[in-house]
């Protein structure tokens, strides 16, 4: 932040200097990699007007202009194994230069075309089914190594140590992707765990989603051919002298069903046997004679390089209460539903179990873990007879509560450590305003982002599911995309969307990686993720080549969807979710909701049209956008004239539909106006009550607030009754609830049978509170400019929203203080932002801070807190 600045400083410099996407460290993905760099400045409005790079071997480039964002490599392609420095500096429209950056190091992580070479070896006599276990190999060092880097993978999940030392703290290794199209390598550096001599590698491993078996209603099977996980790995060592050794998995390495983890699974857990542990199993020396060598599994596709964050462990929470429940079992609290894994210390006699099964709630005073249906979510510890310390490792769960059984003696609270774990990225949001239940809710809902961005986007993580639904993050994207830097993870995840949306003929199925047995079906909202989820990190994160290479993909969604629409241009019939969830929805019918499916679905084609169409401009195709452009207003007027009456209803007269009809721009300004009113008087009727579901959620606030009815959606916000957003905040909720009343008032979990407490689509509503409530928005890609128009919903007194852009600290706020609103912008430098405040002109203001003082437009008699 500028404030933050040295003065000894000079007036600018250059930090955060990256390469590629990924936000923890320098990796070239592919042999040119775009740059990134942040100026801090405290010069108001300072701009760039020239950079310089300089790469070590690579000379220096100078590039005139103020790009500062995911510029083009202006170097010569960078070879596999390759390592160089690379530093930036600036000179501001003023002429005056920037030192250096702090140097970073740039670690090229690809492999070249036919390079790789390992082969995929698995356990010659698994012990049953999706059996973990052990490989390993011996080899010898005879010179100065100056580099080595280990490019591993799995079917499955590994993790791999070389001379008794785990490469690096990533877990459930390489993630989850559509595992027969696109399987995805990590490239560690070990040069630091190589020694000259004798050295050995081992890698342990579980069948992790390659094994799991997918499916509902008794039919879950496996999906992905093989029932035996398997690893690859090839460890590159470049010596002082220039020569290059590699060691590789293939039918030379041994294997065993042996170490700690007998059995493991991602919905079941782990179960773990200390006594199984073997000491020195990965260093040279151990005796793996009676170790079988390994067998070799088909490897369909060639591993590339990840291009996004690892999954790692993020936190650690103690316990907060120890209950005993009424049936006199022990349950530990950690205070927060999260998504990990338990770490106890232990001590008793050799073969004692000690068993913990998880649960997000609790129910009549026991576990509740109804809600999980098929998933055991249970951990079982079978001690050494020693000090054990152990957490299992090819697992996770989502809790908040822990039930323990078999605890020798008493269990000591200081003993058992929750530990957080999902995919590494960085916080980049944060919002308070004046009413604490709005700020647990924000929090919420970044608990809720965080259990479930665990290597793929899900809609849980807790029960027999946890899959990469579609429309759950086509809801929840721009909110995602503002409280971290999800950027790269989206954009690895739209890759599998991709080849799987193309296996299926054009259709974007239910989920991504597709697992389900009828999951190749288009559904509004769902399968819109193609063309949405695409603009979104373009509209955040300023990325234009997400476009480039998602184009296809988006293209293909909407061809296929006007196919189907035929001359009528309207998605009609077949199986839709439609307003998914919508609260007057029966608890076992989640699709029954207000609004006609065809409805949604028609209005879901136009809007992806539009987005197709924009694409295309984007990357200058102007054919294609003037098609699509021709494809959304066939459909639009389509829907006018088939869902709305002259006079501005809908058929569904319901707050999806006039939401809709807003926020996709699907009707002129006049009528556009009249259905902002009916939806406003739709949500009084209702109490001020929500009445949306999945698609109408994330947009009813916008939909009132640019109709002129903020104070309708101020009371929308801070309602406590069932339903609404603070209901469950009310209910102690720590995370966002799959459904508005997913615990009911009495306490007692809904009856329906899908019933989660950390699903995140609901808490979409989170992007309008730094768009709208703070007035913190994109008004160019990437907030190359800020769009700051704050709204002061009634029922608030001050709210202000950071966002760690690409350009930098932005800011946000304002507070109400006798009849005066005091806003107050931060604008991160080399960017600008477009200002409009209520009953005052717009302006365009450059870097810097920035304060106004305004009249409260709001009636006197509901600035304050309103809540009831
Ligand atoms: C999931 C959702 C998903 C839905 C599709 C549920 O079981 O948890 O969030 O989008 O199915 O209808």
């Amino acid at each position: 932040m500028s404030s933050d600045l040295d003065p000894s400083l000079p007036a600018a410099r250059v930090t955060a200097v990256r390469v590629g996407r990924r936000r923890d460290g320098a990796f070239a993905a592919s042999p040119a990699p775009r740059v990134s760099w942040v100026v801090e400045s405290d010069a108001p409005g300072w701009r760039q007007a020239a950079a310089e790079l300089r790469l070590d071997g690579g000379g220096v480039v100078r590039l005139d202009g103020d790009e500062s964002h995911v510029v083009d490599w202006p170097f010569a392609p960078m070879p596999p194994h390759a390592r160089c420095t690379l530093e930036v500096r600036v000179t501001g429209e003023s002429g005056v230069t920037t030192p250096w950056s702090e140097p970073v190091t740039v670690r090229s992580v690809f492999l070249a075309d036919g390079e790789w070479r390992a082969e995929l070896v698995g356990l010659a006599e698994p012990d049953g089914e999706a059996c973990p276990g052990l490989v390993r190999t011996e080899f010898d060092v005879d010179g100065d190594v100056v580099s080595a880097t280990l490019y591993a993978t799995a079917h499955g999940v590994y993790q791999a140590a070389i001379n008794g030392k785990d490469v690096d703290d990533d877990v459930l290794k390489p993630g989850w992707t559509s595992y027969g199209y696109r399987l995805e390598h990590e490239a560690t550096d070990v040069t630091g765990l190589v020694v000259r001599g004798r050295n050995a590698i081992g890698i342990r491993f579980a069948g992790g989603w390659f094994t799991e078996k997918y499916g509902f209603h008794g039919q879950a099977r496996r999906v992905y051919g093989s029932d035996q996980p398997a690893v690859a790995a090839q460890l590159h060592l470049l010596y002082a002298d220039g020569a290059t050794q590699v060691v590789v998995t293939g039918p030379g390495w041994r294997g065993a069903v042996a170490g700690p983890v007998v059995s493991s699974g991602i919905y079941d857990g782990e179960v773990v046997d200390l006594r199984r542990a073997l000491p020195g199993w990965s260093e040279p020396g151990f005796d793996d004679g009676a170790w079988p060598a390994v067998v070799v599994h088909d490897l369909d596709v060639v591993p590339e390089s990840s291009d996004a964050e690892p999954v790692r462990r993020t936190q650690e929470l103690a316990v907060q209460q120890v209950l005993t429940t009424p049936s006199g079992r022990t349950v530990l609290d950690f205070g927060q539903n999260l998504v990990g894994r338990l770490r106890v210390r232990v001590r008793g006699a050799a073969g004692d179990v000690v068993t913990v099964r998880h649960a997000e709630v609790m129910e009549d005073g026991e576990l509740g873990v109804r809600p999980l249906r098929h998933a055991r979510a249970t951990d079982e510890i079978v001690l050494s007879g020693g000090e054990d310390v152990v957490e299992p490792e090819f697992t996770f769960h989502g809790f908040r509560y822990a039930e323990v059984t078999g605890w020798p003696g008493e269990l000591d609270p200081a003993a058992v450590t929750a530990v957080v774990v999902g995919s590494d990225l960085r916080r980049t949001g944060w919002f308070e305003c004046s009413d604490p239940l709005v700020n647990r809710l924000h929090e919420n809902v970044v608990w809720g982002m965080r259990g479930n961005f665990l290597s793929v986007p899900t809609d849980c993580p807790q029960r027999d599911e946890r899959l990469g639904w579609t429309g759950d993050i086509q809801v929840f994207g721009p909110t995602a995309a503002t409280l971290f830097d999800s950027d790269a993870f989206l954009a690895a995840w739209l890759k599998d969307l991709a080849v799987d949306q193309a296996a299926a003929g054009g259709v974007c199925g239910f989920v991504v990686p597709q697992v389900l047995p009828d999951g190749d079906q288009p559904a509004a909202a769902w399968g819109d993720a193609a063309t949405v989820v695409p603009t979104v990190l373009f509209e955040r994160f300023g990325d234009r080549a997400v476009l480039a290479e998602q184009y296809p993909s988006m293209r293909a969604w909407v061809d296929m969807l006007v196919e189907r629409a035929g001359e009528r241009m309207l998605w009609e019939g077949g199986f839709q979710f439609g307003d998914w969830l919508d609260p007057d929805s029966p608890p076992d019918h989640p699709a029954q909701a207000k609004v006609d499916p065809d409805v949604v679905a028609s209005a879901h084609l136009v809007r992806s049209a539009r987005l197709v169409a924009r694409a295309a401009r984007e990357l200058g195709m102007a054919e294609d956008a003037e098609h699509y452009d021709d494809v959304a207003e066939r459909a639009r007027q389509a829907w006018v004239r088939e869902y709305t009456t002259p006079a501005g209803r809908i058929v569904s007269d319901a707050q999806t539909a006039y939401a809709m009809a807003i926020a996709y721009e699907l009707v002129d300004a006049d009528t556009r106006q009249t259905m902002g009113d009916r939806l406003a008087e739709l949500v009084r009727r209702a109490g001020d009550r929500i009445g949306t579901g999945f698609v109408g959620t994330p947009i009813i606030a916008d939909a009132l607030t640019d109709t002129g009815h903020a104070d309708v959606a101020g009371r929308l916000l801070l309602q406590t009754g069932v339903p609404s957003w603070l209901y469950a905040v009310t209910m102690g909720a720590t995370t966002v609830w799959e459904r508005w009343d997913s615990m009911l008032p009495d306490g007692s979990i809904n009856p329906g049978q899908m019933t989660s407490f950390n699903h995140y689509a609901f808490g979409a509503v989170a992007d309008w509170l730094y768009r709208r409530v703070a007035g913190l928005a994109p008004g160019a890609p990437g907030y190359r400019r800020l769009r700051v128009a704050p709204v002061p919903v009634d029922g608030l007194d001050h709210a202000s929203a950071r966002l760690e852009t690409a350009y930098g600290t932005a800011e946000a706020g304002w507070r109400a203080e006798d009849g005066q609103l005091r806003v107050h912008v931060v604008v991160p430098a080399n960017t600008t932002a477009y200002v409009e405040l209520p009953g005052a002109d717009a302006v365009e203001v450059g870097a810097g801070e920035h304060e106004w003082t305004i009249p409260d437009p709001r009636p006197a008699g509901e600035r304050s807190l309103a809540t009831v």
